[in-house]
């Protein structure tokens, strides 16, 4: 099932290529869930999904909590009246004004829909900052919210670093990861999910607790493209690479160039 947020770096489109190396357990852990495509494609007993992005968080909870009736709230906006710069840009300032989490919540399932190219993008303070997307018919993902809000029944939703999550891991759990994409050229942006931006030290970390984790039998598996950093981070791994087209890039000529890592940690040897 596809996820019912446009997700920047999803991975909907690599899902086999996941699910064929993710080792059974009980409990999938997913300290970087984005727009949840591992968590709904996989089968554990019990989940526990974080992300950063708390915006995104509030949406998942408020979906698990209230079902139906979150769902119809946000599709009463999808009108062809709201579907206006206007009214997008009118919206989109509500919603960074209200600390209503009901009301924020629907607005940020509308503005993912309405706005730009499936960006997500914040400024230094914070504002939500995506422009207009100029669709003729936004779609409604009113079946891939109810099966998302099905399935968050046996999941945890938690807005946390990395770190702290993967801390949280113990014998039994399964640990994906798919951080954000180290840059492949330093001139290269990349993109901001939340403030604060995702760098070197934070893929270092993220490396070490995985090779920490896999080292307790706690398998711990990556996905980032493929790197001369990456490389020697996941040296201790287990790494497949392969190619991915890629449809959302900052840099026009890397389209289609870049290799896909997958590095498991903590494998059973073979
Ligand atoms: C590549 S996306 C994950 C995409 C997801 N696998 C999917 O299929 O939609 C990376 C995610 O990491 C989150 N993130 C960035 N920095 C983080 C941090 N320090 N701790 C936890 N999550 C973080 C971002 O908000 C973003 O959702």
């Amino acid at each position: 099932m596809r996820p019912f947020l446009k997700w920047p770096g999803g991975k909907y489109r690599i899902i086999d290529r996941i699910r064929a190396k993710l080792p059974m357990g009980r409990r999938l852990i997913e300290p970087f869930v984005g727009s949840g495509a591992v968590f709904l494609n996989v089968d554990y007993d019990a989940y526990l999904l974080s992300d950063i992005n708390e915006d995104l968080i509030h949406v998942y909870k408020t979906l698990q909590e209230h079902g139906e009736a979150f769902i119809s709230a946000c599709e009463r906006l999808f009108t062809e009246e709201n579907n206006t710069s206007e009214r997008y840009y009118e919206l989109r300032t509500e919603f960074n004004e209200t600390t209503d989490v009901w009301r924020k919540s629907v607005l940020f399932l509308y503005l993912g829909r309405h706005g730009y190219n499936g960006l997500i993008r914040y400024n230094k303070d914070g504002g939500y900052n995506v422009p207009f997307g100029r669709y003729r018919r936004p779609y409604f993902p009113e079946k891939e919210m109810r099966f998302f809000a099905e399935r968050s029944k046996s999941a945890r939703f938690v807005c946390q670093d990395f770190r702290h999550v993967m801390e949280q891991a113990k014998s039994g759990d399964v640990v994906y990861c798919d951080p954000p994409y180290v840059p492949l050229s330093s001139t290269a942006n990349f993109t901001d999910y939340a403030a604060g931006g995702f760098g070197p030290k934070d893929q270092q970390d993220l490396a070490d607790l995985a090779a920490s984790l896999g080292e307790q039998g706690i398998p711990v598996l990556i996905s980032n493209h493929q790197s001369e950093f990456t490389e020697a981070a996941y040296r201790l791994a287990q790494v497949e690479r392969f190619d991915v087209q890629r449809f959302i890039s900052c840099d026009g000529r890397n389209r289609n160039t870049a290799k896909e890592v997958l590095a498991l940690f903590g494998a059973v040897p073979e």
